[in-house]
């Protein structure tokens, strides 16, 4: 296997050159300079990569601050971890200085010492991350593999790299479930035990800790997969265990087409059938932000009013008037999953079509017809989109007539109004 030719393969020209620009100056400077985890991994599955995360043998804000001067690029950002970010002509490669890790206790941020690159790879999560291929020895250079990664990528496997993996950092619970269906692999055997033995610890995780994975689930094209499989390990038991059962049961609500939803539809799937109470206990758990609280909460209430929604197909302005106070994704998710033929299709006809339904005409329109300026002119285009929504008004000119009409009926016609 020929890294470097994967490289060139798999990685646009621009981000190649930046890359080979920072190991020359690495080489120069004697610095080792290495490529790591996730670029590797996808590089070696001749998948697309996204992130060039680069880890330094040295201090990489150093190395980072003199390849920036080189070549006319920032240094643009650091974070707690003494990460930083090379911005070079519109490419970027993320730095950081090779680490050793230990953890004070189970859920807590590691604490950190400089380390060799070895050291480094030892503290990653599965073997198919922990393998790097060192940048600055140009093409005499060896992917460096210690833990055997390369066997695991050929095998389909997702393996920890020692038993206290799980309990060092309980995320790497929905990480494994979230490589290994991205992947189509499989966790090794050892690996889904010790993943079910520390299941417990992810009560250890915080809440911003557990959503941000719980985003990620959700924004992989197989994310209802994730769920359903999670589900299967004891993983959305134990993140919460009003959720047990939530992953199968939204998998199986659009028939196993696992790609199909956003994130935030497949988040409504997930929670619909909660009671308020554990709705309220889990937006508490993850810490949810505004937009993904209303999707719980809207979807859980709409699951109420979903009974008054049966034939409601045949008033278009009343099914807008009743799901306008929802959110979508929570419509979207009710649309995929009501048990009722017929409720699926108001919902499905609402969120496709009614909703979008809105006057041709402007307010400033309105105006020019005659409405008085004020509440008059919202009001009106409320009763103009009513119209609309029956079939009454089409285009604009339409439109026009309907709203000179009304004015007629209220003795408000401005004489001199023109269209
Ligand atoms: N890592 C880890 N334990 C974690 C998180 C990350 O060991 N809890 C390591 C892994 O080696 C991983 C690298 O840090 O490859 C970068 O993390 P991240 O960007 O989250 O993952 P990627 O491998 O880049 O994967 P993805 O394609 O999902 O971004």
């Amino acid at each position: 296997m020929d890294f470097r030719k994967l490289m060139e393969a798999g990685l646009p020209e621009d981000r190649l050159a930046l890359v080979d620009m920072a190991a020359r100056i690495a080489s120069e400077e004697g610095v080792p300079l290495y490529l790591v985890g996730g670029a590797v991994r996808d590089l070696l599955l001749g998948r697309p990569t996204e992130d060039l995360d680069l880890v330094v043998e040295g201090d990489a804000e150093t190395l980072a601050a003199v390849i920036a001067k080189r070549m006319s690029g920032d240094v643009v950002s650091r974070s707690q971890f003494a990460t930083v970010k090379l911005k070079v002509r519109g490419s970027s490669l993320d730095m950081v200085t090779a680490r050793n890790e230990s953890y004070a206790r189970p859920g807590a941020l590691p604490q950190i010492a400089h380390g060799t690159m070895r050291e480094d790879l030892a503290r990653r999560d599965f073997t198919i991350n922990a393998m790097a291929y060192p940048l600055h020895l140009g093409s005499n250079a060896n992917l460096l593999d210690p833990h055997g990664g390369q066997g695991d990528l050929r095998h389909g496997l997702v393996r920890v790299l020692h038993d206290g993996s799980f309990v060092d950092d309980a995320t790497r619970i929905m990480r494994a479930v979230r490589y290994e269906q991205r992947l189509g692999f499989a966790l090794e055997e050892r690996t889904e035990s010790l993943l079910r033995r520390d299941l417990p610890m992810l009560d250890t995780i915080s809440g911003d800790r557990l959503r941000r994975e719980l985003l990620l689930w959700l924004q992989e094209e197989r994310r209802l997969k994730i769920l359903a499989r999670a589900d299967t390990l004891g993983v959305m038991a134990a993140i919460h265990p009003a959720l047990a059962g939530a992953g199968a049961s939204a998998w199986e609500a659009v028939g196993g087409g696992g790609h199909t939803s956003d994130a935030e539809v497949c988040l409504a799937l997930l929670v619909r059938s909660l009671s308020r109470t554990d709705a309220e206990a889990i937006i508490e758990r993850l810490r949810m932000l505004p937009g993904w609280a209303a999707v719980v909460r809207d979807t859980v209430d709409l699951r109420e009013r979903l009974s008054e929604l049966v034939g409601a197909s045949e008033s278009p302005s009343r099914l807008y008037e009743s799901l306008a106070p929802f959110d979508p994704a929570a419509v979207r998710g009710w649309s995929l999953a009501a048990p009722d033929a017929g409720v699926r299709e108001a919902l499905a006809l609402y969120i496709d079509k009614l909703r979008h339904v809105k006057p041709l005409l402007s307010g400033r329109d309105l105006m020019q017809l005659g409405v008085p300026q004020g509440p008059a002119v919202g009001a009106m285009l409320v009763r103009l989109r009513t119209a609309k929504l029956e079939g009454a008004a089409e285009g604009r000119s339409q439109e026009s007539d309907l709203v000179r009409d009304w004015l007629a009926e209220e003795g408000r016609i401005s004489p001199g109004a023109t269209d």
